[in-house]
C-alpha cells in the first residue's frame, strides 16, 4: 500500500489564536498510524512552498485523521487557510513510533506546548495507566485538557504564568512529582514530546535518577523518507538497551561508507526517529 494518498478536508477549526484542530478523510485506503508517527502534509497545491511539513498523527476521529497543529511560518499560515471539502495530498503515517511499555512500568507522558500533538495518542495508548505531565505559558495555550482529564491517570500542569496548575515548567512539575511519589524512579519510563530544551532537561533528570525514556524530537524536514539527510541528528555510540535500536545500530554516515571509528555518528529524524531512546541523543 502507497504512503501518499489524497485526503478531503473536513474541518479545520481554530482552538486558539495560533493552534488549529485539521481533520481529513483519506480517498484511498491507508495505513493504520502509531503513536509518535507522523504525515508529511502538503500545503499547497502550487509549487510554492515546494516542501510539505511534518506534522504528528494526534487521533483517529470517526470522521478521519486528526492532527493538532501550531500556525509559525509560511506553510502552517496557508493549512490555517485550509478550506472544507478541499483535496490535499499527504505522505505518511512515516518513522518509528515510541516503543511497547514494558511490563510493570508506568508510563510518565512529558509534553510541552504542541508536544501534546504527538502524546495524545499514547494517553490513548496507555489510558489510566499513565500519569500525564502538560507543561505550557498559560491556560490558554492548554488544549484537550477535558479529553486528557478522562483519558489518563492523573494529569499534572505547569504553566509559566501559574494561570493553572503549578506556576513552573513542566520539568519542576516532574521534579516535584518523582521527590514525593512512593515508586521507585525506576518503575517509570519516560515518553516525552516538547521543546528542545524541554527534552534536553527532561534527559539530565532521567540520567540522575537511572529513568529509561523517550523522546520525540523535531528537526527541519525536506523529504521525510531518509532521502535529502536534512533531518540528520548526532547520536552517542552503542551499546544501549534499547527496544529503538534492536538488530543493528549504524549512523547514516556509516551507512554511506562517511566515517572513521573517532567521529560521531548521525541519524535522520524521519527515517531513525523522531522517537528516539532518551540517552542517544546528543544534546
Ligand atoms: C516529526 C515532526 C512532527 C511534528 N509535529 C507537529 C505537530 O503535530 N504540530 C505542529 O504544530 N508542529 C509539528 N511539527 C513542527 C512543524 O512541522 C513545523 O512547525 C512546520 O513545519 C512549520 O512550517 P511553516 O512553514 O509554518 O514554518 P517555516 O518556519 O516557514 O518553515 C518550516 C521549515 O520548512 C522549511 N522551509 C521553509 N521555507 C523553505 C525554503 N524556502 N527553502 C527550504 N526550506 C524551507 C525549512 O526547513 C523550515 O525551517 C513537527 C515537526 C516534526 C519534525
Ligand atoms: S527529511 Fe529528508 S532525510 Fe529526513
Amino acid at each position: 500500500m502507497s504512503r501518499f494518498f489524497k485526503a478531503e478536508i473536513v474541518s479545520n477549526l481554530s482552538l486558539n489564536s495560533k493552534t488549529n484542530l485539521l481533520t481529513v478523510k483519506p480517498l484511498e485506503k491507508i495505513l493504520n498510524p502509531h503513536p509518535g508517527q507522523f504525515y508529511m502534509i502538503k500545503v499547497s497545491n502550487s509549487k510554492d512552498p515546494l516542501l510539505s511539513r511534518p506534522f504528528s498523527f494526534f487521533r483517529e476521529s470517526p470522521e478521519g485523521i486528526q492532527f493538532l497543529f501550531e500556525i509559525r511560518g509560511k506553510g502552517t499560515l496557508m493549512m490555517k487557510g485550509f478550506e472544507i471539502g478541499e483535496i490535499i495530498n499527504l505522505l505518511g503515517p512515516l518513522g518509528k513510533g515510541y516503543p511497547a511499555l514494558k511490563e510493570n512500568k508506568i508510563p510518565l507522558l512529558i509534553s510541552g506546548g504542541i508536544g501534546i500533538a504527538s502524546i495524545y495518542s499514547l494517553a490513548e495508548e496507555f489510558g489510566k495507566k499513565s500519569i500525564l505531565f502538560y507543561g505550557a505559558k498559560s491556560s490558554e495555550s492548554l488544549l484537550m485538557i477535558d479529553e486528557l482529564k478522562g483519558l489518563v491517570n492523573e494529569l499534572i500542569i505547569g504553566t509559566d504564568d501559574g494561570s493553572v496548575g503549578k506556576k513552573g515548567t513542566v520539568v519542576d512539575v516532574l521534579n516535584d512529582f518523582l521527590m514525593q511519589t512512593n515508586a521507585k524512579a525506576c518503575d517509570y519510563t519516560i515518553y516525552g514530546c516538547g521543546p528542545k530544551p524541554m527534552l534536553k532537561a527532561i534527559s539530565e533528570v532521567a540520567f540522575e535518577k537511572k529513568m529509561e525514556g523517550y523522546v520525540s524530537v523535531e528537526e527541519n524536514m525536506a523529504c521525510g523518507v531518509g532521502a535529502c539527510l536534512a533531518c540528520a541528528i548526532k547520536v552517542k555510540r552503542p551499546p544501549f538497551n534499547s527496544p529503538l535500536t534492536k538488530g543493528g545500530y549504524r549512523g547514516v554516515n556509516e551507512e554511506r561508507g562517511r566515517i572513521t571509528n573517532s567521529e560521531p555518528i548521525y541519524k535522520l529524524v524521519c527515517r531513525d526517529g523522531p522517537v528516539f531512546p532518551l540517552e542517544e541523543i546528543v544534546w
